[in-house]
């Protein structure tokens, strides 16, 4: 690489879920993760991620309302494939749409969408979504098999599940760290010789934040707990002041490798 191929820039997707979630313990309607989001867009937020579940747990149909109307950066609307989900995004129209797998029980997305098995369903279900402007991107694991089923329905973005990565850099398992970051390194290389933009996250913090970020073919980080956890302690505009500075140190230490 040299000075004039340096790596894109990387953008950071900023997760509200979670503010959503300590107003929803008491009801009521505060802490707003509207005003969480006017700050996190003040803050350096590239973009700010939402995701209506399908029992509501964190963010309400108002909130969607409340971004779509108030919002300068992009929302990513993070949902999964059922036609309620649909018609909603579609009244909507987001920037992007994120299809993720969802199950009531589960305390956060566990895993990657299925998108080998479903490939038809994926296909029809995405495809209005792309006919009203919105940037599809599929939530999958980092398999090829799943890397070439989001290409053939027809998706523009894949956001590779960092999960497994980051659970082992927080239990110290450093071979197993080892051998996640190199598959998803192998991964968003072959998403991106496909021609797909390559966007990442889940579970990510200071701790695990830098590998991926210096992944070339990484567009995007969306993080989400972590931030807003973190914002109890230094506050919100500073968790996420810390966040793009190692995002950034990142990709210029990147750079400078692949100049030397
Ligand atoms: N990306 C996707 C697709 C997700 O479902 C989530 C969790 O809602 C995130 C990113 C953010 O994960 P976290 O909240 O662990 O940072």
């Amino acid at each position: 690489m040299s000075e004039t191929t340096k790596l894109p820039p990387l953008r950071l997707g900023v997760n509200i879920d979670h503010v959503a979630t300590v107003r929803n313990a008491r009801g009521g309607d505060y802490p707003d993760p509207l005003r969480a989001a006017k700050l996190a867009e003040e803050a350096g937020a590239d973009g700010i991620t939402a995701h209506l579940r399908e029992d509501r747990r964190h963010i309400s149909d108002g909130d969607i309302d409340g971004l779509m109307a108030m919002l300068s950066v992009p929302l990513n609307f993070e949902m999964a494939a059922t036609q309620e989900m649909q018609d909603i995004a579609l009244r909507h129209k987001p920037h992007a749409v994120c299809i993720v797998p969802e199950k009531r029980e589960e305390k956060t997305t566990e895993g990657g969408l299925e998108v080998a098995r479903e490939e038809n369903k994926l296909a029809h279900f995405i495809a209005p979504l792309r006919d009203a402007g919105c940037r599809v991107s599929i939530f999958i694991a980092a398999e090829r098999r799943q890397i070439e089923a989001a290409h053939r329905i027809g998706a523009e973005v894949i956001e590779l599940h960092t999960g497994g990565y980051c659970d082992a850099v927080a239990e110290g398992r450093d071979e197993a760290a080892a051998a996640e970051l190199a598959r998803l390194r192998d991964m968003s290389s072959f998403a991106d010789s496909l021609g797909l933009e390559v966007h990442a996250g889940h579970g990510l913090t200071y701790d695990s934040v830098t590998p991926i970020a210096a992944l070339p073919e990484v567009r995007e980080l969306n993080i989400g707990h972590f931030l807003i956890g973190e914002a109890i302690f230094r506050g919100l505009t500073p968790a996420i002041a810390e966040m793009r500075r190692l995002m950034e140190t990142a990709r210029d230490q990147a750079n400078a490798m692949g100049a030397a």
